[in-house]
């Protein structure tokens, strides 16, 4: 679709030919605003079947998305979608497929971005796909697999940060500033991507009442709310199922903001869940915004509850998850949210 960028800052708005995806006036995190009547979607049978609902762009149709959702086996309304069944086995891919077709159009050699570690495998698989290079700057809780993984997967250079992800958030910025890299990561491209999992979710069971999705930079929480109300409105649903967003006890600036009615204020990351181990989610106070209209919740789940899911996901299932992941059970298994419900299983990185 047809559209151009505001600055979530200044109001600045911007062409769709802006090849960046931080306002450059006042450093401010840009956002797509389409243009004309959004359509209403068909049954999607394909990643690609959404390009409908993304920025138009050349993209190249590599085999993504359309994940499987399966029936928890312990509790009858709920259900699993399993995102680790993407290329670099996390929903990282739906918006890294988008984000680095952009970097490629605007026509940058290299992308760069920071990570806990899946964004920049991620990242990195595509730049390799689309003949890019990738510097990626690692916060310093990342586990030695990812960091293989990224390693195994194509041309990035590789600095791991001392310090945590917004540290290293910090250098990637400084570093595309400076090398003229296309800034990827939790940003407007990434975000319209992730939207194609709330498409698929109703698509897959247009009664569903609750999706419960983990908190990072809440990416994926402001893309869920961005999709459900772009299906409002064109239409495809009536009603907006709740959104629960999730974060660990040890890290939840996004949930206590949520809860004192407060700003997002920068908390020091202490969990286990790698992943999701983010002080200052860039989208939060978006994702704030999201989860009042929808009528969600936020909650915070202990780093017992994430260790003792992931133990059960692997007998249940035979399938490894990541911690960040099941937060999403261990939420459902605290709240026990009434009506049919949709856990995302972000990513199997482990
Ligand atoms: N689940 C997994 C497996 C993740 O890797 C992430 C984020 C999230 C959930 C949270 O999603 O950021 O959109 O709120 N990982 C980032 C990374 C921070 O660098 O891979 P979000």
């Amino acid at each position: 679709m047809k559209y151009h960028l505001e600055c979530t800052e200044c109001g600045s708005v911007f062409g769709s030919s802006y090849n960046s995806q931080i306002c450059r006036k006042c450093g401010g995190i840009l956002e797509v605003f389409y243009e004309g009547k959004f359509p209403r979607t068909n049954k999607i049978q394909n990643f690609w079947d959404m390009e409908a609902i993304m920025p138009n762009s050349n993209y190249r149709h590599y085999y993504l998305g359309n994940t499987p959702v399966i029936k928890s086996k312990e509790y009858k309304d709920l259900c699993l979608k399993l995102e680790f069944m993407n290329p670099t086995h996390s929903f990282k891919d739906r918006g890294s497929a988008i984000e680095v077709a952009k970097a490629k159009e605007y026509g940058f050699k290299e992308v760069v971005c920071a990570s806990t570690g899946n964004m920049a495998y991620s990242t990195t698989y595509y730049a390799k796909l689309y003949g890019m290079r990738a510097r990626v700057f690692i916060s310093d809780n990342a586990n030695a697999d990812k960091i293989k993984d990224i390693k195994s997967v194509g041309d990035a250079t590789i600095t791991k940060v001392d310090g945590d992800f917004t540290k290293a958030q910090g250098l990637a910025i400084k570093y595309a500033y400076k090398e003229g890299a296309f800034l990827c990561g939790d940003y407007c491209y990434r975000k319209e991507g992730q939207k194609s999992i709330a498409y698929e979710i109703m698509d897959s069971n247009p009664k569903v009442k609750n999706i419960i999705v983990p908190v990072g930079n809440a990416t994926l929480l402001s893309a869920t709310y961005k999709a459900l109300a772009e299906m409002e409105s064109s239409g495809k649903i009536t009603k907006m199922p709740r959104i629960i967003a999730v974060q660990s006890e040890k890290c939840q600036p996004l949930v206590r903001a949520f809860k004192n009615s407060s700003r997002i204020k920068y908390e020091k990351p202490d969990t286990m869940a790698d992943a999701i181990a983010v002080g200052y989610p860039t989208f939060g106070e978006q994702g704030i915004e999201g989860l009042k209209r929808a009528a969600g919740v936020a909650v915070s789940v202990s780093e017992q509850s994430m260790a003792s899911e992931q133990k059960r996901f692997m007998r249940d299932y035979g399938l490894a998850a990541e911690l960040a992941s099941v937060s999403t059970i261990a939420a459902y298994r605290k709240l026990l949210p009434r009506g049919e419900s949709v856990a995302v299983i972000t990513g199997a990185n482990v």
